[in-house]
């Protein structure tokens, strides 16, 4: 989604901020843009399409400047378009880049309108600018003119500006979307995204919501709602922990497949006792809070959403504690009714999702006995509004479609159902069974590794479908929806997941020579059954490509049946996800799609 980046240098800042709009192409975009403070004018240069595009421009023009602003758009209100993209600017004076949605843009776009501005885009960040202007004509005050049109400002914003009078200044504003300063040595930076300018800098100040900045190559200054001079603390983030190279992969999302036997020994690292979890991993006084918790209520979106589905079965079993589910996207518009001692958790990998911070914020004024945060990246929002904690530490994920940050969300959530248990006491036996688990899970995912040869044996005819269908019962429906939605993130084709008792309701109908249908089958309590369901597709002619353990006594005439390593009862979730995002990745390689960023999509979606 969009991307911020400005800097302020005694040296030029074109290359910088290019390789920074490039540092933030995973996140999804449609087109990008600069300006430049270039002698006492502001040069402007945007394009539809990829940041190269934007790079070829540069280079056509060669625009010399010390300091400027840059941004990859994400289209929300109007179409993406070079006229819509940012930087958009107010009689060529104010130019600014927005992150975020502003609420009331019509009302605002109106008044604007009537007060003799011209609007020459179909966004909604435009007005910023003109706003800006408007306001800068009574107070003549560059950073106080943006402070004023904020107030006007109802939504979510992440605002950089420059001014074409204060040449060598960036000015900026946060509400509800991120940002943060960059120091350098005679330079620095704001950027909604550590990433953009990890190369150049570890030293960070991040805003908090309501907050300004004002930033020169000499100095920083932070100033809260009312104007007063903030005295933020720096957060040095550590760059080798952010490495972002493709390495010899053909994709970050190759890339990140097969990190994950490390990225989950990270995440379970100095965590784990020889039998149960070590104490107050998720934060200060966590295991004496969680003594207490009752109930627990999840929220989070896409492929976080389906790690809370799937835990919910962990909950009730090891900690005997009801859960609760939502689309954070849903949660707070069904007015939920908040029981006492219910913990609530948001799950998010970039701890910036904008439905789930939402969701965080609404459930900070409701009764829960406490929050807590389970996220990849430690400077985030969501991790720092939380009363509890714990990081995945998976290192980056720079792939669209969601892979090692979800295997080390359920690793972190089972951790998180070993300690509430262990905070009451409650089935040593599982404990110690499910941190056994957790220490086999990063060798079981290498064994799953071997299955490609197998996998490949199925891709072709799964990349020749427009439809399938993926089935999973129990825990692993989550995890059949896991799959399903990676297929469609990355190839396009339409996937569906059932619980596969649902089948003969409805999807049977779908059901002929021609689809193919997925079914996760561990072997657990409910796999007897999910081999009858497995029997109507069979029954109907349909293509079966079972996942499941040399026990299994289905027999498949058409299709296959790929046999996985034996696992564990808490780790098989997390070992039967890993072919189903290589069945994905390997079918959307074979259709020839830009599979690291999906049409449509982005990764960090700040904006409800
Ligand atoms: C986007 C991404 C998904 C991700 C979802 C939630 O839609 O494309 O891969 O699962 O956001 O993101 P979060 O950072 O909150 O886990």
């Amino acid at each position: 989604m969009c991307g911020i980046i400005g800097a302020t240098s005694s040296r030029s800042v074109g290359k910088i901020l290019i390789k920074g709009l490039h540092l933030m192409e995973y996140r999804g975009y449609d087109s990008a843009g600069v300006a430049l403070h270039q002698k006492d004018q502001i040069v402007r240069l945007r394009a539809l399409g990829k940041v190269a595009e934007l790079e070829s421009l540069m280079i056509e023009h060669k625009p010399k400047a010390k300091s400027g602003i840059a941004h990859t758009r994400w289209a929300t209100h109007g179409q993406p378009s070079k006229q819509n993209a940012h930087p958009h600017d107010s009689h060529e004076e104010i130019f600014i880049v927005h992150n975020g949605i502003i609420e009331n843009h019509s009302e605002l776009k109106k008044q604007l309108t009537d007060a003799g501005y011209t609007m020459k885009s179909e966004t909604d960040s435009e007005l910023i600018a003109h706003l800006i202007h408007f306001h800068k004509q009574t107070t003549q005050d560059s950073l106080k003119a943006l402070m004023n049109a904020t107030q006007d400002l109802r939504g979510a914003y992440a605002i950089a500006m420059i001014d074409a009078s204060v040449k060598g200044s960036i000015f900026a504003a946060r509400h509800k979307s991120p940002l943060l300063v960059g120091q350098g040595i005679e330079e620095n930076f704001v950027a909604s995204d550590p990433l953009s300018i990890i190369n150049i800098t570890e030293q960070f100040f991040l805003l908090e919501d309501d907050e300004f900045a004002h930033i020169t190559k000499h100095d920083i200054n932070i100033f809260d709602a009312n104007g007063h001079s903030v005295d933020r603390k720096e957060t040095v983030i550590d760059a080798t922990a952010t490495a972002t190279s493709k390495g010899n992969y053909k994709h970050y999302m190759e890339k990140e497949i097969y990190e994950q036997p490390e990225a989950v020994a990270n995440t379970i690292d100095g965590r784990l006792l020889e039998m149960d979890v070590a104490d107050n991993i998720f934060g200060i006084d966590s295991s004496k809070a969680f003594a207490d918790i009752k109930r627990i209520q999840f929220v989070a979106c896409g492929t976080s959403l389906h790690a809370a589905k799937v835990a919910r079965s962990w909950f009730e079993r090891i900690c005997e504690t009801p859960c609760y589910v939502d689309f954070a996207s849903e949660y707070r518009y069904r007015n939920p009714l908040v029981e006492n001692n219910t913990l609530f958790v948001c799950i998010s990998q970039s701890g910036e999702t904008a439905d789930t911070l939402a969701a965080l914020e609404y459930a900070k004024q409701k009764e829960y006995l406490g929050t807590v945060t389970i996220c990849n990246v430690p400077t985030s929002t969501m991790a720092r509004e939380s009363d509890w904690k714990i990081f995945t530490n998976a290192g980056p994920e720079i792939g669209v479609a969601s892979t090692k940050a979800f295997t080390t969300q359920l690793a972190a959530l089972l951790m998180l159902a070993v300690a509430i248990a262990k905070s009451q006491n409650k089935n040593t036996e599982l404990r110690q069974q499910a941190v056994q688990d957790l220490r086999n899970t990063p060798a079981l995912i290498q064994e799953a590794f071997e299955l490609l040869e197998d996998i490949n044996y199925i891709t072709k005819n799964i990349s020749e479908k427009e439809n399938s269908l993926f089935l999973g019962r129990g825990m692993y429906f989550p995890i059949a929806q896991e799959g399903a939605l990676k297929l469609k993130e990355i190839s396009y084709i339409h996937a569906e997941a059932y619980p596969a008792g649902e089948l003969k309701h409805g999807p049977l109908a779908l059901v002929d020579e021609d689809i193919p249908v997925v079914a996760v089958a561990p072997e657990d309590s409910l796999v007897e059954k999910l081999l009858s369901n497995l029997e109507e597709v069979k029954a109907r002619g349909g293509t079966l490509y079972v996942f499941g353990n040399n026990r299994s006594t289905i027999e498949i005439k058409k299709g296959k049946f790929i046999n996985m390593p034996e696992c564990g009862d808490f780790n098989a979730p997390i070992i039967y996800t890993i072919p189903l995002q290589i069945l994905a990745y390997e079918v959307a390689c074979l259709r020839g799609t830009d599979l690291d960023q999906p049409r449509n999509l982005a990764k960090s979606v700040t904006v409800e």
